[in-house]
């Protein structure tokens, strides 16, 4: 049976527990730790229409209590990623939700294309919010029409796939962002990618990174993200994935009250990757000491309309706390 199963658009998954794009490979690299049958879907790290070697080292960076990375969409590129990558995780019981990124709208057209003579791809993930790209990352789009359109051009190509639209939080608002993804007819809002950032390194007296911004991931960003959700379930009607800065399940019960659809777990995976049966029992353990059946039951009521339109999702049922 399924555990809570959950839709994105035309496409049911089993669970709301992803794996972020970028942080469970190709999704077999971890499978002694997490089988990937167990997740409801594995975002692949993102692949774009040629293989890319990423940015120069350094890439990593720990910081107090996160993550900085310029790994620069290091990836094996759309068509060695569709012969060698995706079938062994089909094989392994893995739902496949491909992240892809491209640098114009002709090669998003491409890509979904191409996608299209895949069925067992059933979702995909758009990546309009890498920082650490120049061509196709989050400064190309930070508007919401930019959106609107890399939204159509693959959704119009993909109609029976579920299409996500993953955006950047380095904006000021992400809300046009998300109303713009929505009105290129996107299935659901994956909100956050990591937030700009830098580092110096003091002995060289130089930028850590060659391209000098980087993203910030784990712990955190985790205030910032959920407020981006609360933000974004407030003003779209199609679902949201959250992500940033889920270290247990704490995190993950905050991002189910703020409305979120499904998670993904990210930065969490390098250090425990053990984390899934955790956040699998004390969800279980808080909705059960509650009488609630389902994640999307904890959706709590607002005081106060963040957007003009108001929250239109199912759901908003407040529940009454029982302490
Ligand atoms: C090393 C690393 C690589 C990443 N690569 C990608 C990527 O290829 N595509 C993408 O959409 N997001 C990528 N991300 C962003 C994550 O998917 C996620 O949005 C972000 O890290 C926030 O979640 P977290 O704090 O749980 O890690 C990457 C993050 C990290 C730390």
């Amino acid at each position: 049976m399924s555990e809570y199963p959950i839709r994105i658009g035309p496409v049911e998954f089993k669970n709301p527990w992803f794996a972020a794009s970028g942080c469970f490979g190709y999704g077999l690299e971890y499978k002694e730790h997490i089988p990937p049958s167990e997740l409801g879907a594995v975002v692949t790290k993102t692949v774009t229409p040629l293989p890319r070697a990423g940015n120069p080292v350094p890439r990593l960076q720990e910081t107090a209590s996160g993550l900085l990375n310029s790994i620069g969409l290091q990836n094996v590129g759309l068509e060695a990623y569709l012969r060698d990558k995706l079938p062994p995780l089909v094989e392994a019981g893995g739902v496949p939700f491909v992240s892809i990124s491209a640098a114009s709208l002709d090669e998003y057209a491409r890509m979904a294309e191409r996608l299209t003579e895949f069925p067992e791809v059933v979702a995909v993930e758009v990546n309009l919010g890498c920082p650490n790209v120049d061509a196709g990352g989050d400064r190309d789009a930070a508007e919401a029409r930019a959106v609107e359109h890399f939204t159509r051009t693959v959704k119009e190509r993909l109609p029976d796939r579920a299409v996500a639209i993953k955006l950047t939080p380095n904006v000021t608002d992400m809300v046009p962002l998300a109303r713009g993804a929505e009105q290129g007819g996107a299935d659901a809002i994956v909100a956050i990618n990591t937030l700009g950032g830098m580092d110096i390194d003091l002995e060289r007296a130089r930028p850590t990174f060659a391209r000098e911004r980087a993203g910030l991931s784990g712990p955190a960003i985790f205030p910032v993200a959920l407020l981006k959700v609360w933000e974004i379930t407030g003003a779209v009607r199609i679902p949201v994935v959250a992500v940033g800065g889920i270290a247990s399940e704490r995190e993950v019960l905050k991002f189910f009250m703020a409305g979120a659809t499904a998670v993904q777990l990210g930065t969490v995976l390098f250090s425990k990757p053990t984390l899934l049966r955790e956040v699998r029992s004390g969800v279980r353990r808080f909705l059960d000491a509650r009488g609630l059946t389902h994640p999307h039951e904890l959706r709590i009521a607002r005081a106060r309309e963040t957007a003009d339109e108001g929250p239109s999702q199912e759901g908003g049922k407040a529940w009454v706390p029982t302490r």
